[in-house]
C-alpha cells in the first residue's frame, strides 16, 4: 500500500510513513509484514489529504469495489498480470504461476539474525532452497571467521552476486583506493 504525493512519506507521522512505505504482506515480490487488510483498516480512514493506493493480493473486481469503497484512491495488480498475454515474461514462468495455487508462495525466510533478508514471496521451488542453503552455508562461515559480516550479508541476500559486485565496483572507484 502507498500514498502517491511529493513527499508523503517524510512530512508525517508515523501512520503516513507506513502508508508510504508498506506492501501487505500477501503481494508477490518484496513484502511488508502487514496483511493488506489491516494495512488498509488502519491507514484508509485516516489519510485522506493525498491519495492512497492499495496493493497486494488483489485479484479481483470485488476486492478492488471494496477497497474503493474503503476510501482508496485505486489499486496495483502485479501477479494478476503476470501470466497476461501483453507480459513479457518468459512462457515457462507464466506456465509455472498458471499452475500454482496461492499455498505454492511463500515468503523468504531469514535464518540468522546477523544476516539481513529483506522478505519476498515467491513461488516456492529450487531458488528457494538454494537461498536458505546459502544462509546457512554464509552464516557458518561468519561464525569460524572465515568471511566477514558485511561479505556474508552482501553473499546470502537474494540478489547476493550482483550485490557483491557492485559494492566492490564502488569501493575500487573511490578515489582514495
Ligand atoms: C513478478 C513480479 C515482479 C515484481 N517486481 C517488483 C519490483 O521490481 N519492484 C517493486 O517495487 N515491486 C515489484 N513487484 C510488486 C508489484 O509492484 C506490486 O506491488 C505487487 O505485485 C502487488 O501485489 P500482487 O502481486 O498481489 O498483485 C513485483 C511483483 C511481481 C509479481
Amino acid at each position: 500500500m502507498f500514498c502517491a504525493g511529493a513527499g508523503a512519506g517524510e512530512e508525517a507521522g508515523p501512520l503516513r510513513r507506513g502508508c508510504a512505505g508498506d506492501r501487505g504482506s500477501e503481494a508477490g515480490g518484496h513484502i511488508g509484514p502487514v496483511s493488506t487488510s489491516v494495512l488498509a483498516q488502519e491507514i484508509l480512514p485516516h489519510v485522506t489529504d493525498v491519495p492512497v493506493f492499495v496493493a497486494g493480493g488483489i485479484g479481483r473486481g470485488e476486492a478492488i469495489a471494496a477497497y474503493l469503497e474503503m476510501g482508496a484512491s485505486g489499486v496495483q495488480l502485479g501477479t494478476r498480470f503476470a501470466a497476461a498475454s501483453e507480459s513479457v515474461a518468459h512462457p515457462a514462468f507464466k506456465q509455472a504461476f498458471i499452475r500454482a495455487s496461492a499455498r505454492d508462495a511463500v515468503a523468504s525466510v531469514q535464518l540468522d539474525p546477523r544476516l539481513p533478508v529483506i522478505p519476498v514471496r515467491a513461488l516456492k521451488n529450487k531458488g528457494t532452497q538454494d537461498f536458505e542453503a546459502t544462509q546457512r552455508t554464509v552464516a557458518a562461515a561468519v561464525s569460524a571467521g572465515e568471511l566477514a559480516l558485511a561479505e556474508g550479508s552482501c553473499r546470502s541476500s537474494i540478489t547476493g552476486p550482483a550485490r557483491c559486485a557492485a559494492r566492490s565496483s564502488r569501493a575500487m572507484s573511490r578515489p582514495d583506493r
